[in-house]
């Protein structure tokens, strides 16, 4: 398989793990490390909703609680017409172990549909550098 299609099929398996029972809204995510490992996550949602959690932002999780801490590659998978290309809060949150020019590949659960760069999604974000003296 393609590093891309690997990644696609460990998005569609946390996928399919969603708690979504809210807005019936699954989302799978997967992070390729600059290892080369893969950390795949699933939205987890909340009866007190504004306590859900993103595919992405349990995909970090999975990620930062491997020992891994720099993102090559993003992939997000989810159903529908409109691509969904991570939130703002994630978009913030992958800014912490991502690049500028890290991808985010944005798919269905077949395929590939569209790729940006993280500074596309999130221009002159507010990063770990800004804090350096
Ligand atoms: N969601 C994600 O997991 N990732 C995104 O990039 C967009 C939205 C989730 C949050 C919530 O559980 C559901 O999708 C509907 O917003």
């Amino acid at each position: 398989m393609s590093d891309i299609a690997d990644m696609l099929a460990a998005a569609n398996a946390a996928r399919a793990n969603a708690h979504a029972p809210y807005s019936g809204f699954a989302v799978g995510s997967c992070l390729r490390g600059k290892s080369g490992r893969l950390y795949a996550g699933c939205n987890v949602e909340n009866a007190a909703y504004p306590q859900g959690q993103c595919a992405e932002a349990t995909a970090i999780g999975v990620m930062v609680a491997s020992g891994e801490k720099a993102i090559a590659a993003i992939l997000v998978v989810a159903d529908g017409p409109e691509l969904v290309s991570a939130c703002g809060g994630c978009r913030q949150r992958l800014r912490e172990f991502a690049a500028a020019d890290t991808p985010i590949l944005v798919a269905d659960r077949e395929r590939m549909r569209a790729q940006f760069t993280l500074e596309q999604l999130l221009p002159h974000g507010f990063g770990p550098e800004n804090l350096k003296p």
